[in-house]
């Protein structure tokens, strides 16, 4: 079976020494490399019942979007803080120094719903912890919360629990 993996490339020292960044580029610069990604993150949701496809800023937009247009249903940004223009609600989680905040359109999920949370990369998680928190406030059901890669070594998905985590891609 082919794997997304050849599309991934790693650039050592970014955003700082000693990281070694998975860059995605590759990967959506190649029609082949983003429709297998594509069939690879439907095929871990595996016909569940899903409303709406909730992705956050700003790799998360790439395949949240293909995913929520792939499954007929809407697909909700989820933004840093000023970006969206309606109503919000946030939620602030910590970095490995400082804080930072995420927003969600207070209409954009209705109590109930059945949502997919994608993003690129699982590591800490705390980005979707928040996220989580963020649907869940608004009455959302979390069905999933799907990932192209997971930096395993992080322990992201624990910070999830009880929340299903499926990743393409672990390292
Ligand atoms: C990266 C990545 C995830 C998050 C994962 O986003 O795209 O959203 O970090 O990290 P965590 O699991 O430790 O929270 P980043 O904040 O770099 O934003 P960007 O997608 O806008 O570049």
């Amino acid at each position: 079976m082919k794997s997304i993996e050849p599309f991934i490339r790693d650039i050592n020292d970014f955003p700082k020494p000693g990281i070694v960044f998975k860059d995605l580029t590759p990967l959506l610069n190649s029609p082949e490399g983003t429709d297998l990604c594509l069939q690879e993150l439907l095929k871990q949701i595996d016909g569940a019942k899903v409303d709406k496809v909730v992705g956050m800023e700003a790799r998360g937009f790439f395949f949240g979007t293909l995913i929520a247009k792939a499954l007929g249903v809407g697909f909700i940004p989820v933004r840093k803080p000023g970006k969206l223009p309606y109503n919000t609600i946030s939620e602030t989680y910590a970095l490995e120094y400082g804080s930072d905040v995420l927003e969600i359109h207070e209409d954009a999920i209705s109590p109930g719903d059945r949502v997919l949370i994608h993003d690129d990369v699982l590591a800490t998680g705390g980005t979707a912890a928040a996220v989580c928190k963020l649907v869940e406030r608004l009455g959302g059901k979390i069905v999933q919360c799907n990932f192209i890669m997971e930096l395993e070594f992080l322990r992201g998905s624990e910070k999830l629990k009880p929340n299903h985590v499926a990743s393409v891609l672990k390292y």
